[in-house]
């Protein structure tokens, strides 16, 4: 007899649970609609925030940092403010690791002492670099692209040295930067242009790109129309500031050389390296130089070398060099 009672009870218990079961169910639907007609509690707050947003006087927002997990920044050291000093205005274009007297304490093989040195703690200046006098705030891009205000990197070299390349030229208060280079006096959308005959810059296969040896960075500042990002580096020397002219134009740029150690740069970043006459021995060193741009390189990315045809055997007399070593570096 007992299995039978426990089978009715066992009836009885799952009927019961389905009306409860049928119960909730019903309550729910029923509040899941009072809500969604626009009366409920939850719809009403959101109306009510909605209100708010609307409103344009928002009085009661606090934007006070919330998280004090290391304790407030004045608990970290003295609670006074420290002020700097403006430093002496020789010191307008101090850049601490790249000190032309520290670099010659350095090794010239390997362009080692362009590399970065850095001050020691005790050489190190607590005072703020000051603007060289007259400076105001660039233009905007893009016309920053093409002009920059003289008072901001007031060095004139290169307008000289690179007249014929047409790199950049004094105008008044500014100067004017035509978008030539060593290897495209014509221009660099010309010179782009001709790349993209030959590498598809056009539909996204290239995206970023490293101009080494950038001069003004011209390549880079011209690349942006492909939608490719390039970052440009050239070392402090004697082309005077001109990564500086870079930084004022809003073109990425960088003091830096390849030399003895890697570049700033995972592997793989780059879509496509770009030298054009950018002085890198690349047959030097065992082919150091090239194995640095092969890491920064992703598979199937692009390297491009452009430089005039080497007419040897017309100029190595004027070049003074031996027969030897123009053929050496045609090789
Ligand atoms: C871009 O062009 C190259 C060369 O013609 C081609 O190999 C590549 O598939 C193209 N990429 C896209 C995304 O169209």
């Amino acid at each position: 007899m007992a299995p039978k009672i426990n089978h009715g009870e066992g009836r009885t218990r799952s009927s019961l649970s389905l009306i409860v079961l049928i119960g909730l169910c019903c309550f729910f639907y029923v509040l899941g609609a009072w809500q969604r007609s626009g009366f409920g509690k939850g719809d009403s707050i959101a109306l009510q925030i909605t209100k708010l947003a609307e409103c344009t006087d928002i009085q009661n927002l606090n934007f006070e940092t919330r998280h004090s997990g290391l304790g407030s920044l004045s608990d970290l050291g003295d609670s006074e403010t420290k002020t700097f000093e403006p430093c002496d205005d020789h010191y307008t274009d101090y850049t601490p690791c790249q000190d032309q007297n520290r670099a010659m304490t350095y090794p010239q093989d390997n362009m080692i002492y362009r590399e970065r040195h850095c001050p020691t703690d005790e050489e190190k200046l607590s005072c703020l670099i000051p603007a060289p006098k007259g400076y105001v705030a660039p233009f905007p891009w893009p016309k920053s692209r093409d002009y920059v205000p003289y008072a901001n990197v007031p060095y004139k070299s290169l307008t000289v040295e690179k007249a014929v390349q047409n790199w950049v030229h004094h105008e008044g208060n500014v100067f004017r930067f035509p978008g030539g280079g060593t290897q495209f006096p014509q221009g660099a959308d010309k010179y782009i242009d001709q790349l993209a005959s030959v590498i598809p810059i056009d539909n996204g296969t290239v995206r970023t790109a490293l101009d080494t040896g950038c001069g003004v960075a011209s390549w880079g500042a011209y690349l942006f129309k492909k939608n490719v990002l390039a970052m440009s580096f050239a070392p402090r020397d004697s082309h005077e500031a001109q990564v500086q002219f870079a930084l004022e134009r809003g073109v990425p740029a960088v003091i830096g050389v390849l030399g003895s150690i890697e570049l700033p740069y995972p592997s793989r970043a780059f879509d496509m390296a770009h030298c054009s006459r950018c002085l890198i021995p690349w047959g030097a060193n065992d082919g150091v130089y090239m194995m640095e741009v092969d890491r920064v390189l992703r598979p199937g990315g692009y390297w491009v070398l452009s430089g005039p045809p080497i007419n040897w055997k017309v100029n190595f007399q004027v070049w003074k060099c031996t027969k030897e070593d123009i053929e050496e570096e045609q090789r």
